[in-house]
């Protein structure tokens, strides 16, 4: 039976300038290269410039996806922006990068699902296309975390780093089999009760402050790798196909550890995973588009591949998209 499918058109990142290696972390706090790496795989991050905002790290990462996707801007009718940092309290950062794309008709608006905030973005564009609501979507990851964290805090300062990237979704009839190209399935979760385990310690409607990032490292941890197997695994129930089947990981970069995990729960070969957190560090929701963006500059990414994203995050929030390319 026909359906209509999301297809990924193309992929964009961009990236600041500003590269802050471990051993230059090691002059803000008391930390050392050997444990952040030993801990994390990462080596490096990027850090984005005084005026330099969420908002043009999205557009330039848009602007290349679209470019990639040979679509111009005006035939966009959905602009989402998933960030956690956006630019203003409002309006949404998607507004704005949809501003700086000159599109002047649609809707754009920001998800807000923290590091699952790409996974969580994916899935409403997903099913605003497949309704015939809208046609053509930008989705954005795009973020500056160095902005909420606490750089005194040396367990969570060195974790993370800014950066954007996005993809170019159309939607396409389809025959309805396996061999479809798009978004095949999307499945996302989140429980409060675990709010607490990762948060930023303010907000407008509380202290009237930005606020700090917060985390309790060892039990997100102790979490992640049992609630990111579970809805891989339920993603690909949904979808009849087995974990050998994927062509390509493209998880959230949040450890290198917890990557591992996971693919040893599902007996994925580690060499299909795409990793990203040696350059970039955890850049929450702009993590997986970037990986994205890395794959296909790799050739690793090629029409017909079957891609798994899984991403968790604050809330806490988790979920998985597969999709064909
Ligand atoms: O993207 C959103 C989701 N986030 C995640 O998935 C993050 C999940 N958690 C993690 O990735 C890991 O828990 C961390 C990388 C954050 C921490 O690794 P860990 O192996 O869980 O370390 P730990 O928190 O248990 O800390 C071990 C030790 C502590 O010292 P003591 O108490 O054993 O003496 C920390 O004080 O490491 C110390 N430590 C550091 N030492 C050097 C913590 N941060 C640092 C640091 N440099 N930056």
């Amino acid at each position: 039976m026909a359906v209509i499918r999301s297809v990924i058109r193309g992929v964009g990142a961009h990236l600041p300038k500003r590269v802050v290696t471990n051993d230059d972390m090691t002059k803000i706090v008391d930390t050392s290269d050997e444990w952040i790496r030993e801990r994390t795989g990462i080596r490096q991050r990027y850090i984005a410039g005084e005026n330099e905002y969420t908002s043009d790290l999205g557009t330039a990462a848009a602007k290349q996806a679209l470019v990639r996707a040979g679509i111009d801007p005006v035939d966009i009718d959905l602009v989402i922006c998933a960030t956690a940092t956006p630019d203003r309290t409002f309006p949404a950062t998607a507004v704005r990068i949809q501003q700086q794309l000159g599109i002047t008709h649609g809707a754009a608006f920001d998800v807000q699902a923290v590091c699952s905030g790409f996974v969580f973005a994916m899935t409403v564009a997903d099913n605003f296309l497949k309704t015939g609501q809208f046609k053509r979507a930008v989705v954005i990851g795009a973020e500056t975390f160095s902005r909420i964290l606490d750089w005194q805090d040396r367990t969570t300062c060195v974790l993370f780093g800014d950066g954007a990237g996005a993809v170019v979704l159309e939607a396409q009839p389809q025959v309805g089999g396996r061999q479809d190209r798009g978004i095949l399935a999307t499945r996302i979760r989140s429980d409060g009760r675990f709010e607490d385990l990762l948060y930023v310690d303010g907000g407008p409607g509380s202290t009237k402050t930005t606020g700090h990032l917060r985390m309790n490292g060892r039990e997100v941890f102790r979490h992640a790798v049992q609630k990111i197997s579970g809805v891989i695994e339920e993603t690909l129930v949904m979808t009849g196909f087995a974990a050998n089947e994927i062509d390509l990981f493209v998880p959230h970069q949040a450890n290198q550890r917890i990557l591992d995990g996971i693919a040893k729960k599902l007996g994925v070969d580690p060499g299909k995973i795409v990793m990203t957190l040696d350059k970039h560090g955890n850049t929450s929701a702009a993590s997986i588009p970037l990986a994205l963006n890395e794959a296909l500059e790799q050739h690793r990414l090629k029409e017909g591949s079957l891609v798994l994203m899984e991403a968790m995050g604050g809330g806490f929030t988790w979920g998985a998209v597969l999709a064909r390319w």
